[in-house]
């Protein structure tokens, strides 16, 4: 299939465009390189530099694409807390314009980068995509958004989409000659950060709080492996089906606090690994954990790599 992929030079993005690649499929990277980094797009896409407004249209236009796999996006909770106004344009303003774009060229089928952040604070767990869906933050609402943007389209237009509800993603993509993984400028990330401190580049990992009502008091998240994550991508595309829109969480099902997190990547990289505990970051709920029922039943997806793995690829790349 010949596919855009929106969002190619950023993190996720790179890692499902270099298994799109690896698919035999022919890829398109639109990025504006905001958050990206050029380096990061897979040798054997296109790159076009560029916001979704000033060129997802020209891309498109007559140029016989199959499908979009969308992830270009702001995705930083507290800098959307400070800058509600930006999420909105970026995020859903931007999808807008290449839904669009795609209706114009003729394009059906989308794969849309959406979040744990749509749920909020879950009454229940784990989180099914039948909860009540109540952000907490500007992110979370400018891609609950776009998600009901995406239903109007399949209704109104026919469009077939889906949006994988990402929870905690970690890990990197190694294989011969290919390392991507996280390097963000602004590191908000558990995995990342604890791992700083084994790179020598921090004194201490800083904790945000541990009198949550969690087993040992840190929030608990469930982690997915990026390579897993983009797995589901490919399926996702398969499964695009005209007028529907589909919406799957995409999570390991397993939760995992930050205090295992940080002994993880102390067995792993032989690092002791100070921690400093510090107060609740704001907006952060207890306890995050996905159903993945849907996705693995609909599908066949599921998780194969766990949390060692994730840590010990996220090392390898940070380490390569
Ligand atoms: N944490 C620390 N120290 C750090 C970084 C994180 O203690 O330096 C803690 C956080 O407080 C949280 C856990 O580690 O309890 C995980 O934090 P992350 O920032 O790694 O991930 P989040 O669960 O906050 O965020 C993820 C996605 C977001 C999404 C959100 C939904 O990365 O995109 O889930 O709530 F919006």
């Amino acid at each position: 299939m010949k596919l855009l992929v929106t969002g190619g030079a950023g993190y996720i993005g790179s890692v499902v465009a270099a298994r799109l690649l690896g698919a035999g499929h022919e890829v398109v990277v639109l990025d504006d390189l905001s958050t990206g980094h050029a380096d990061a797009v897979p040798g054997g896409a296109t790159f076009v530099r560029g916001t979704l407004r000033e060129a997802a249209a020209e891309v498109l236009t007559g140029a016989g694409f199959d499908a979009v796999l969308h992830f270009a996006a702001k995705s930083l909770v507290g800098e959307s807390v400070e800058k509600p106004g930006l999420y909105w344009d970026k995020n859903l303003g931007e999808t807008l314009a290449l839904l669009d774009a795609m209706r114009g060229a003729g394009v059906g089928r989308i794969v849309f980068s959406s979040t744990a952040a749509t749920y909020g604070e879950p009454e229940s767990t784990p989180i099914l995509e039948t909860d009540p869906t109540r952000p907490t933050n500007p992110y979370g609402a400018s891609k609950l958004a776009i998600d009901a943007a995406l239903t109007e389209f399949a209704r109104l237009y026919g469009l077939g989409a889906v949006s994988l509800r990402y929870f905690n993603v970690a890990g990197a993509l190694l294989e011969e000659g290919i390392a991507l993984g996280e390097r963000h400028t602004v590191e908000t990330h558990l995995v990342p950060n604890v791992l700083k401190v084994a790179l020598g580049e921090r004194e201490a990992v800083q904790l945000f709080g541990d009198d949550y009502p969690t087993p040992d008091g840190t929030c608990v998240r469930d982690y997915i492996h990026v390579v897993d994550l983009a797995h589901a991508h490919l399926l996702a595309l398969d499964a695009c089906a005209a007028g529907a829109h589909q919406i799957f969480n995409l999570g390991s099902g397993t939760g995992y606090s930050v205090h295992e997190v940080v002994a993880v990547c102390r067995e792993v990289t032989g690092h002791a690994i100070p921690a400093e505990m510090r107060g609740r970051r704001p907006g952060d709920p207890a306890v995050l954990v996905a159903s993945s029922d849907r996705i693995r039943s609909a599908l066949g997806w599921k998780p194969e790599r766990d949390l060692h793995r994730m840590v010990a690829d996220a090392w390898s790349f940070a380490t390569r």
